[in-house]
């Protein structure tokens, strides 16, 4: 977070500087050497036959696309299924069998969401390049570490899922029946105590798989940590469409975010199975037993719960929310970074993704 924002702070100059480093070095490397001989008018990336607004928007949803088949990657070798269509891992049978106690099919949904975001990276990409449009490339950024359990990979991430503050405010937010974030309201978390400090989703190494307790524990919180990502997908792709301009880039937003919603259903059932436990400073509750329970919290009320939309005078709606699109990009770019997914990345990547998020939320509709 603090990164990010001081990326932002240093303001325009630096983003004009990066973005002809990036286009100088053809989108493949990103180095200081290459950043100083690049031509001024290379320094916006090119739209091609798309409108640039929604070139802008495809490509911020390209790169966050990249980060969800990064992260999803990484659930799928340890407890998902290892097969041609998600390639990679070999699982990791301990935290496999405690992230199915949520649910018996866990490994079949982590291996389809896996999948399903690996495609819309490939296709936003594909799509830009078919218009002549720059697309987006995150390889050189593969720098973190993989987890030492067995079943990973040894290569570089993208992102860290060992270091997580998981926010868990979209259980109680999609509960509420009178608040919508849209109206500057906030939601008490449903699991205050892995919303800060810093806690594995995936087991680090094979000893987070020795105490069962324990190993509960990271499956739990992978099992919000998979709600928590999705929702964000969910609002993303509703938050960005009220800005496209062309019906073509409309209809692979509208249809690739309706699959977010399906992800983020899915795990939002899932999510409520986490069984009660205590493993340090980190406590499950049972958020149907008192003093939690009711509306709020009450774990089979996974159905949006009607609620205020753009106007209090409305009768109250079913919808997803937040879907404010000023800032958008911005916003989702925060969140995720707010959650140390991205913690030991370079200052360099945290510049070409607000670049990009910056680039997004200038997009304006056009007519
Ligand atoms: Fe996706
Ligand atoms: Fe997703």
């Amino acid at each position: 977070m603090k990164k990010i924002e001081s990326v932002v702070k240093s303001g325009s100059n630096r983003r004009a500087f990066l973005k002809k480093g990036i286009v100088a070095a053809g989108g493949v490397t990103l180095g200081a050497r290459l950043l100083t001989n690049a031509s001024p008018a290379l320094a916006e990336e090119k739209s091609g036959r798309l409108d640039a607004g929604d070139a802008s928007i495809l490509r911020f949803l390209a790169a966050a696309e990249i980060l969800e088949t990064d992260l999803w990657q990484q659930y799928n070798e340890l407890a998902g299924i290892q097969d041609k269509e998600v390639p990679g891992g070999t699982g990791n049978p301990a935290y496999t069998e405690a992230v199915k106690v949520l649910d018996g099919d866990m490994d079949q949904y982590i291996h389809d969401n896996t999948e399903d975001e690996l495609t819309h990276e490939q296709f936003i990409n594909a799509y830009l390049a078919s218009k002549g449009a720059d697309t987006v490339n995150l390889d050189h950024f593969r720098v973190l570490p993989s987890s030492q359990a067995t079943g990973a990979q040894q290569i570089g991430r993208l992102t860290n899922l060992m270091q997580l503050s998981v926010d868990t405010t979209w259980y109680t937010r999609y509960r509420s029946r009178t608040k919508n974030p849209d109206f500057g309201d906030n939601f008490p978390q449903a699991i205050p105590t892995i919303a800060t400090g810093q806690h594995p989703a995936i087991p680090r190494f094979d000893a987070d798989t020795s105490d069962p307790n324990h190993l509960q524990a990271i499956a739990n919180t992978a099992g919000f940590h998979f709600a928590t990502i999705e929702q964000g997908g969910t609002s993303l792709y509703a938050s960005l469409a009220q800005r496209v301009t062309g019906v073509e880039v409309l209809r692979i937003v509208l249809s690739i975010g309706g699959t977010e919603v399906m992800h983020f259903q899915t795990w939002q059932d899932k999510a409520g199975n986490a069984p009660p436990l205590t493993d340090g400073d980190v406590v499950f509750p049972d958020l149907n037993a008192t003093p939690l329970g009711g509306e709020d919290f009450q774990t089979n009320l996974i159905m949006p719960e009607p609620t205020i939309f753009l106007s209090k005078h409305f009768p109250a709606c079913s919808i997803i929310r937040p879907t404010e699109t000023r800032g958008a990009a911005m916003g989702a770019l925060k969140f995720l970074a707010g959650s140390n997914l991205f913690l030991g990345q370079s200052k360099a990547f945290f510049a070409y993704l607000t670049d990009l998020a910056e680039d997004a939320d200038d997009a304006r509709r056009g007519f």
